[in-house]
């Protein structure tokens, strides 16, 4: 049965939407309340995994018994995925994360004194579960070149247990798509441009997704299946991916 069938394994759970500050009291957001981030971390917890669940800007309780990384923009976000996935069984990106963000940051709240708004320029964000993928691909030294800020490249104890009997990690990897027409075409070619084991493909609009208690999907798989997920709470969908993650990892 399900209860206790993730214990021992490590998941990581993105939930919530990044913001990308324009100046001290202005960012680039996104309308994702981590509601069903928050379910997969709850559904996890409850199935035995230790959980490590990175919030982006969610106004909801830590769930209890997970461990909660909070963070803000995308690239922190990246750096907190990254660095929980080198020991990790499984990582779930439930995050929007966003796209783009402003080139430049100003230090002080920018004025409307002027007589025509400054264009805000936009510069590329890291695409975290596409690199989870590359890294996967390239072995565990890829982590330490990645997270780049001074952390050791050696052949620690972290290397070996890294690359040892469970593999290159993360073992499974799930991407999220919120899709709004094509939703299998679409969903099957991101799958496959992101290198991610599992993508949970969204079918926006109707009143489904964003800030309510229900979702309804479609789970593609690496190899070429879907498993469709019927209209329901989002525990209910996160314990289906969980069943397809636990299944991958036995
Ligand atoms: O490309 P798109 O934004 O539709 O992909 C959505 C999936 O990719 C989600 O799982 C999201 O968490 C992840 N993503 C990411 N980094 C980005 C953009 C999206 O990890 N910069």
């Amino acid at each position: 049965g399900r209860r206790e069938d993730l214990a021992g394994r490590h998941v990581v759970v993105s939930a919530g939407g990044t913001r990308e500050a324009i100046d001290p009291v202005r960012f680039i957001g996104n309308r994702s309340s981590g509601l069903q981030g928050y379910a997969l971390a709850r559904t996890a917890v409850a199935r035995g995994a230790e959980v490590t669940l990175v919030a982006a800007n969610v106004a909801l309780p830590d769930p209890a018994g997970a461990k909660v990384v909070r963070v803000e923009s995308a690239r922190q976000l990246r750096d907190a995925v990254l660095t929980a996935a080198e020991h990790a069984d499984a990582v779930v990106m439930a995050a929007a994360v966003a796209d783009f963000r402003p080139v430049r940051q100003s230090d002080t709240k920018i004025k409307k004194s002027s007589a025509e708004p400054d264009p805000i320029h936009l510069a590329k964000n890291p695409d975290i579960l596409a690199e989870l993928g590359e890294i996967r691909r390239s072995g565990r030294e890829a982590y330490a070149a990645a997270a780049g800020d001074g952390r050791e490249t050696g052949d620690g104890p972290d290397a070996r247990e890294a690359a040892g009997a469970g593999g290159p990690r993360p073992r499974v990897i799930v991407g999220f798509a919120a899709e709004t027409d094509d939703v299998l075409a679409n969903g099957r070619a991101k799958l496959e441009r992101k290198g991610c084991d599992l993508l949970v493909v969204n079918q926006v609009g109707e009143n489904l997704a964003f800030g309510t208690p229900d979702n309804a999907a479609v789970v593609l798989t690496a190899e070429g299946g879907s498993v469709e997920i019927p209209r329901g709470p989002k525990e209910d969908l996160a314990d289906v991916v969980w069943d397809l993650v636990a299944q991958r990892l036995a």
